[in-house]
């Protein structure tokens, strides 16, 4: 289960969780906030993209168990949730505050179903692990995605195109060719 229309792979500069699972044979859910954009998440390799606000309210310490793991670009009551609804022994990547830094759980997904909830950090990860990270993204991750999530502008597009990022308007990962 990874996030939506974002750009951090998953969200994090690893581009898309939903390709390289998918690939990996998972069945793959996403989640999103913007139902006109449910075909680019399903290109990228989910099977079903559910609405973000049916995670984003407070929920039980524990529920039916859903997810074999997940990667969490949102935070609070989303990450809470999924925390409580990971199936037993499951995995729970924390990489992002998209929704708030709060994380409002209880104990009982980790000491009852001993999910683990592993931080996700991209800027003091150390090299070793970045090399690890690399080389299986270019073996799990499949390269003729890459053209959807990128979007290819020139220098003299970049505010306009900032405020478009601001307002969520913006999906995947845009690179500014500087000499455009
Ligand atoms: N751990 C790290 O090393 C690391 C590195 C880079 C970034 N990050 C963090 O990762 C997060 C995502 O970064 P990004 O570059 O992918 O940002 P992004 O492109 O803006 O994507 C974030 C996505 O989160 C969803 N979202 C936004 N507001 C939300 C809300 N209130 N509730 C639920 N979902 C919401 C949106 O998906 P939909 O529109 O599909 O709903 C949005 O596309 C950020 O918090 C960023 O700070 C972490």
């Amino acid at each position: 289960m990874p996030g939506g229309v974002g750009g951090v792979g998953p969200e994090t500069d690893c581009p898309y969780p939903d390709s390289v699972l998918s690939r990996l044979g998972y069945t793959v859910v996403g989640v999103s906030g913007r139902p006109e954009e449910g075909d680019y998440v399903k290109r990228l390799g989910a099977t079903e993209v559910l609405d973000r606000s049916l995670f984003s309210s407070p929920g039980k310490p524990l529920g039916r168990e859903r997810w074999a793991g997940a990667v969490d670009v949102v935070g609070s009551h989303t990450l809470a949730n999924v925390c409580a609804t990971t199936s037993y022994r499951g995995v729970v990547a924390a990489c992002g505050l998209a929704g708030g830094m709060d994380f409002p759980s209880s104990v009982a997904p980790f000491i009852l179903r001993g999910v683990t909830l592993a931080g996700v950090d991209s800027v003091m990860c150390p090299r070793p692990d970045r090399l690890l990270a690399w080389q299986r993204l270019g073996l799990d991750l499949d390269l003729a995605k890459l053209g959807l999530i990128t979007n290819e502008i020139g220098l003299d597009e970049a505010i306009p195109v900032a405020s478009q990022l601001l307002e969520g308007k913006v999906r995947g990962r845009v690179v500014v060719d500087v000499n455009r």
